[in-house]
């Protein structure tokens, strides 16, 4: 293991989000984790505007915008963290899972970059991104749970170490933040569905309408979650109503977010059954992913947590949503623990890439 502090410049364009970012981990034996972890810059650009008039993310628009903006946020990122390309110890670029077009644009950006400065070369798994931010942020050791909920996620894993992963449970269909921002246009609402739905939750009656809450209750179903049937409901409740009102939509709202939560705790309580009792005075819960800005959801899975005696961290929004500090940090935990760049420059684009298959 190194004992000098790594600084690591990380890029990330899976999704609709173009970034930047260098984050320096100091290895540090006061702390939990064993390491400490600094961001010196952390630069987004949201596409959120480029796709809202579509109800989604078109996949090619979202490639030609990282074309067109990454080049300058890299310059940004080395500008506020006062860095040069040459001071970097590694570079790091996610290599999926993601909307193809996207990851290559960061990927060949990433490699040519470490072609430039001679450094070694991450492609990092995006879901492994996720996974060790809370170390980035809060200092936690290993092992813990982990619930990734966002617009193309939704799963619950144990983190062990870096690159050990094992997948507890994944959605049998749609991903937690793909059903609320298809939720959201069944209500006539904006896009990203997920803060319209909670804005409009918190002034309905989740009690009005009884929707289902799928897989709850089935002993085989593991920690898997499954939303279609839930949003099947929605809609069927939604053409019923026509012509619906706003208190129709708050009131379907708050009854399609409290089936989530529903959905989210049950599956939850599983996974900390499956986890070791006797880790269970130090257990924790992270939650990680765009859906854990909702504040409605964050309160029912701390409730989890602390009834199991789990501990819930959610890091900073800005790191919860797509980041590239999360790619860097990624990129430095790997080399910190002297981790061989996997494929280096050879790495390749993947569109599908479980976290389970990110061994070290
Ligand atoms: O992690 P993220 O920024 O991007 C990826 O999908 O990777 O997550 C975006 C998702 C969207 O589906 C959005 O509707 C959802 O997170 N989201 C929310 C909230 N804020 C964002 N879902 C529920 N409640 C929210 N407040
Ligand atoms: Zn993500």
């Amino acid at each position: 293991m190194s004992a000098t502090p790594i600084t690591v410049l990380g890029l990330e364009t899976s999704c609709d989000e173009t970034a930047a970012a260098i984050v320096r981990l100091t290895p540090d034996d006061a702390q939990a984790s064993g390491v400490r972890g600094d961001i010196l810059s952390n630069v987004v650009l949201s596409q959120i505007e480029l796709h809202a008039p579509y109800g989604g993310v078109v996949p090619e628009l979202a490639a030609r915008a990282h074309i067109d903006h990454l080049d300058r946020l890299v310059a940004d990122a080395l500008a506020e963290a006062g860095c040069k390309l040459e001071e970097m110890d590694a570079i790091a670029a996610t290599a999926g899972p993601g909307l193809i077009g996207g990851v290559l644009i960061g990927l060949t950006t990433g490699k040519a970059l470490a072609l430039a400065c001679g450094a070694p070369f991450y492609g990092i798994n995006h879901l492994e991104g996720h996974a060790l931010t809370a170390r980035l942020t809060h200092d936690v050791a290993f092992p813990y749970l982990l619930l990734l909920v966002s617009g193309g996620h939704c799963q619950l894993c144990r983190v062990d170490g870096v690159g050990d992963y094992a997948l507890l449970g994944t959605t049998r269909d749609d991903a937690v933040g793909e059903a609320f921002d298809k939720a959201a246009k069944l209500l006539g609402l904006g896009y990203p569905g997920g803060p319209e739905i909670e804005a409009r939750a918190a002034r309905g009656d989740s009690s009005r309408f009884a929707l289902p809450r799928p897989l709850i209750g089935h002993d085989d179903s593991g920690c898997d979650f499954s939303f279609s049937g839930l949003k099947t409901a929605l809609r069927q409740r939604a053409i019923e109503m026509q012509p619906i009102s706003e208190t129709d939509i708050c009131d379907l709202a708050a009854g399609f977010q409290a089936a989530i939560a529903d959905c989210l705790t049950d599956r939850c309580r599983v996974a900390i059954k499956e986890f070791s009792p006797s880790a269970k005075d130090t257990g924790r819960l992270i939650v990680a992913g765009g859906v854990a800005a909702n504040q409605f959801l964050r309160h029912a899975l701390d409730g989890v947590a602390v009834e199991a005696g789990f501990t819930l961290t959610v890091p900073p929004p800005a790191l919860c949503t797509d980041n590239a500090a999360m790619i860097a940090w990624a990129g430095a935990e790997r080399l910190h623990i002297g981790s061989a760049a996997d494929a280096g420059l050879a790495a390749p684009a993947r569109a599908r890439w479980p976290l389970s298959e990110n061994a070290l």
